[in-house]
């Protein structure tokens, strides 16, 4: 039975394990970017046996707004619906919370990069739209072109 609850520190350094499994979606940076944003955020995990499979980073900007950080489901658990459940959770909560706009930032489709085809539709089918696409962001490499999806918590 899958369970999905706030982290505490003693969760981090496995959400940081989680993030070095995937290394086609994340920079060799991310694991230490996750350290360091992690005292700053909130973070939800879901839980199996004991064992945390996935993990969504969220960061409140303004009373009224979010930023999804970090999101990452163990490889060989990918696809079973544990991300959507996570991100749900995560809507829930910021809504109750009042956020009323929550954003994800993610590799743009004009990268033509393969990985992030499943990823793009992830948060697609959860409700966000494509806002704008950046390229350079600041903070990412030249030729990443950055999408910035949106979706309003308002109910
Ligand atoms: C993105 C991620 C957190 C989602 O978690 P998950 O548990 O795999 O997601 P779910 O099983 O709940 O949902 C799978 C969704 O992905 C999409 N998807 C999965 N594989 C796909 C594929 N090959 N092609 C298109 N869409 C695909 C589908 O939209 C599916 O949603 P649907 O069932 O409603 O159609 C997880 O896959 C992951 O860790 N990915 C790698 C890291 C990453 O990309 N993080 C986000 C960076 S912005």
């Amino acid at each position: 039975m899958d369970a999905i609850r706030l982290a505490g520190d003693e969760d981090l350094e496995r959400c940081v394990e989680i993030v070095r499994t995937l290394p086609d979606y994340f920079t060799p940076d991310v694991p230490d970017r996750v350290r360091s944003d992690w005292a700053g955020c909130a973070t939800w995990v879901t839980e199996r046996e004991d064992r945390v499979l996935g993990m969504v980073m969220v960061e409140r900007r303004s009373a009224k707004t979010a930023e999804i950080l970090w999101a990452a489901v163990e490889p060989e658990h990918r696809g079973g619906g544990l991300g959507t459940a996570l991100v749900q959770q995560v809507i829930g909560a910021l809504g109750r919370a009042g956020v009323e706009l929550l954003e994800v930032k993610t590799l743009d489709e004009s990268a033509d990069y393969e990985p992030y085809v499943a990823t793009i539709a992830f948060w697609e089918r959860r409700g966000f739209l494509k806002l704008d696409v950046i390229d350079p962001l600041p903070g990412w490499q030249p030729g990443n072109p950055c999408a910035i999806y949106v979706q309003t918590l308002l109910r």
